[in-house]
């Protein structure tokens, strides 16, 4: 038995990756282009192990993915596989159109002359997964419910139109071809091995290294936060138990604003690697000018997922972000490795002004 996971070198493909081979002895091909986001040293623990089989390629390379599928005969294939940035999709969107839409389209189409080949009974159990973020709902007024997976779709960004175009993309390839999808639409993911360009891995990178910690705005933006292994433990709980077709928002009922969300990381510094002149990190937040078309405020209803799958979180933010800094606090190394090369050019051109 095995799994084709496209994007296994990222964030949350990694820790996706680690987690799935931690409790069952299927084999994983893992596909990662390793751009500037996918870094081998994530699955460094699964160095010698023949259960991970790494390969370097591009989800829009229909051959390759052809013949992986071929080779290997997965029952699954998950796509993380993504440009995931919005501020870089801000500065150049091309990229996220090619992978996020092209990208998936010429998978799904590498995947359909797959599964129309499969016998019958394969067919039917076999899983195409689509992770996918709660940003395509865009942007909520603070007194609105939180997103449900019947949301009209209002994507502000090229990122989360890209996204949602690719959701559009998996559900026709249902509607049309049969061929069995399931996607998730989830909230924010923090953790270990997230690049230092998203929020929180940057604000602890910066504080630690001194510097200022850049808040958007006026900082009262909201986002509804998830510990990146609970969302692996939703995503396994989907490939299981999943109803062909569905979409399941997943998130963990946890709304912070950005100011309070880096306000609990410096406190977290403070306690667990003070500064040696006794000042809070708190002291190195500066307001930097907004992001354009900032969406306000988002907030996933996980109720589906939980009454349909009996998924629950395991973390609350207090706890997922305690183990977060601790984290980062010991793997500096893995922090120095990825902060430089092509991520140091790209923080010099987004906080040059
Ligand atoms: P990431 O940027 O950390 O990782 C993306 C991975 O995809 C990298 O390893 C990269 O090398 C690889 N990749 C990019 N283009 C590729 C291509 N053309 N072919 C093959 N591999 C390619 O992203 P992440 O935060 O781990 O997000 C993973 C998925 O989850 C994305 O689809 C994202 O939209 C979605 N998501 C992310 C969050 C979040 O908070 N990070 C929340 C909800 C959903
Ligand atoms: P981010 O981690 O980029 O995730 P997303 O844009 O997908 O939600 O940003 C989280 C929030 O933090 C978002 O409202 C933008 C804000 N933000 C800052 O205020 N400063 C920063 O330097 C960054 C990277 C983000």
């Amino acid at each position: 038995m095995s799994i084709l996971v496209t994007g296994g070198a990222g964030f949350i493909g990694s820790n996706f990756v680690l987690d799935w081979l931690a409790d069952r002895d299927e084999r994983v091909i893992n596909v990662d282009k390793l751009t500037y986001a996918g870094n081998l040293e994530n699955l460094a623990a699964l160095d010698g192990d023949g259960r991970h089989v790494f390969v370097h390629g591009d989800i829009g390379d229909t051959a390759l993915i052809s013949r992986l599928l071929t080779e290997h005969q997965p029952w699954a294939v998950v796509n993380f596989a993504a440009e995931s940035h919005v501020d870089r999709s801000i500065q150049g969107p091309d990229d996220f159109i090619q992978t996020n839409i092209v990208g998936t389209f010429r998978l799904l189409e590498a995947v359909r002359a797959y599964w129309s080949g499969l016998p019958k009974q394969e067919r039917e159990t076999f899983r195409f997964l689509h992770i996918s973020t709660d940003e395509v709902y865009g942007s909520l007024a603070a007194d609105a419910p939180a997103f449900r997976e019947d949301t009209r779709y209002e994507p502000n960004s090229p990122y989360s139109a890209s996204k949602a175009a690719s959701d559009h993309l998996v559900r026709a390839y249902r509607q049309t071809y049969g061929v069995p999808v399931l996607t998730t639409n989830c909230s924010n993911n923090y953790g270990p091995f997230q690049f230092p360009e998203k929020l929180i891995p940057l604000v602890i990178h910066n504080a630690l290294a001194g510097k200022a910690l850049p808040v958007y705005g006026d900082g009262l933006q909201i986002r509804d936060w998830l510990y990146v292994k609970d969302h692996c433990s939703a995503i396994r709980r989907v490939l299981e138990a999943g109803a062909v077709g569905e979409t399941y928002n997943v998130g963990g009922r946890s709304e912070q604003t950005n100011l309070d969300v880096v306000s609990t990381v410096c406190e977290l510094l403070d306690e667990l690697s003070p500064r040696r002149d006794g000042e809070s990190y708190a002291s190195l937040i500066t307001y930097v000018a907004d992001r354009p078309g900032h969406d306000r405020r988002y907030a996933i209803d996980a109720g589906k997922i939980e009454r349909e799958l009996g998924w629950q979180p395991q973390e609350t933010f207090a706890s997922g972000i305690r183990q977060t800094v601790q984290w980062y606090l010991a793997h500096r190394e893995w922090v120095a490795n990825v902060t430089s090369g092509a991520y140091r050019d790209w923080i010099v051109r987004q906080y040059a002004s």
